[in-house]
């Protein structure tokens, strides 16, 4: 079992997924341009899907994913999530995920959470490697991976399955010896 902590950067709080985070999941998770290169899952269509993916994130027997919630120090606001997929504590690597409201892109909002994210995985979770996945036309976050030093590994092919298509998607790293 394994607790995750609030993070705090100097613009953001980072806290886990809460239940009283549902609405703002819905919201954010049924927008079309949060969603469009998020080609491992449709939009939501549902408030019941929202609370199904807080009910994942905040069950406590399942410490492989993990997801905070990025809140805004000016306002109090939520602007994104941003969280840890698939830890594997024996080969001490995980998978990286995050997204930000429309209205929070272009001002380095991810790139600061990001930093704090994985500072704390490499630190705290132990990891060695951290792995993103990336549809190629989504130059925003392959930008702002490169920006923090992951090195592309590849091309994985046809490697998401989205209303009929098959994605190829970019296989990025970050190893703790380059990230630290
Ligand atoms: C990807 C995402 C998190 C980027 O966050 P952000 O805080 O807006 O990122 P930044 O402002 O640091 O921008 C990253 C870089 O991409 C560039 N960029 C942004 N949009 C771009 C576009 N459409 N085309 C080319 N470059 C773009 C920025 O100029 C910046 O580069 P720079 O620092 O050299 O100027 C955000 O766009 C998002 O949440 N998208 C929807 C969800 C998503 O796709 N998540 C990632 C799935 S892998």
């Amino acid at each position: 079992m394994h607790a995750f902590a609030p993070l705090e950067t100097p613009r953001l709080h980072l806290r886990p997924l809460a239940q009283a985070d549902v609405d703002f999941v819905f919201r954010h998770f049924s927008d079309p341009a949060v969603n469009r290169y998020l080609l491992d899952q449709a939009p939501l269509a549902s408030r019941e899907e929202a609370q199904g993916i807080v009910d994942f994130f905040v069950q406590p027997t399942d410490d492989t994913y993990t997801r905070w919630v990025l809140v805004s120090k000016a306002d109090g606001q939520p602007i994104g999530t941003c969280g840890f997929h698939k830890w594997d504590q024996r080969n001490r690597r995980a998978e990286i995920g995050y997204d930000l409201a429309p209205t929070a892109w272009g001002q380095g909002y991810m790139g600061e959470a990001l930093k704090t994210m994985l500072s704390y995985g490499f630190t705290d979770m132990v990891l060695n490697r951290v792995e993103a996945l990336v549809y190629p036309e989504n130059t925003a976050s392959v930008k702002l991976l490169e920006k923090l030093n992951f090195q592309r590994e590849g091309i994985l092919r046809d490697y998401f399955y989205h209303e009929g298509h098959f994605y190829d998607h970019w296989l990025l790293s970050l190893l703790k010896s380059q990230g630290d």
